[in-house]
């Protein structure tokens, strides 16, 4: 978010986060120079109500650490704090449609298995989560090395 809102002079976003990192991404921020467009809010995803009122989600590296069916639920979550019209983002290694390759991301997967409750997923999986959760006009862009974001949006 602090690179993203550097980049963008624009933007202005929320790290949602739990109290300590948020309290350790403040710092983060303010060394960043972006105080005045990025802020924090302290939210258990799963146990709190998410704030409204923004645009887009964008969840970097969070869906690979939670299994299926806590991803269906975390989709739900935002397509509910969604207006009509936003955008849910999310930034994951992928793996190819088959799940056999590439082996940087089949070894980051395995490494999320053994570490966390989760994986690394291909599109169709992704594309699955979300659109059980209702959003629709699910696509993918390759940003660096094997890391893509597939976005998708709640109907208008
Ligand atoms: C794999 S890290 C991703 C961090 C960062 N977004 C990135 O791209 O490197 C997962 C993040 O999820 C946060 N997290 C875990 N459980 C959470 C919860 N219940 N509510 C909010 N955030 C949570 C952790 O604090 C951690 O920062």
């Amino acid at each position: 978010m602090i690179a993203l809102a550097q980049a963008l002079p624009d933007i202005r976003c929320t790290i949602m986060e739990l109290p300590s990192i948020c309290e350790l991404a403040r710092e983060y921020i303010a060394e960043g120079g972006v105080s005045e467009r990025v802020d924090t809010v302290s939210v258990d995803m799963f146990r709190e109500k998410w704030p409204a009122g923004y645009d887009a989600h964008f969840f970097s590296n969070i869906f690979h650490d939670w299994s299926f069916d806590t991803c269906r639920e975390l989709a739900k979550s935002s397509f509910e704090a969604l207006e009509p019209g936003g955008k849910i983002l999310l930034h994951e290694m992928l793996l190819h449609d088959s799940g056999h390759s590439p082996y940087p991301a089949i070894n980051f997967s395995l490494l999320m298995a053994i570490g966390t409750l989760g994986q690394q997923f291909t599109l169709p999986q992704l594309e699955d989560i979300l659109q059980s959760a209702g959003f629709v006009k699910v696509s993918s862009l390759n940003t660096y090395g094997y890391y893509s974001i597939v976005s998708a949006e709640k109907p208008a």
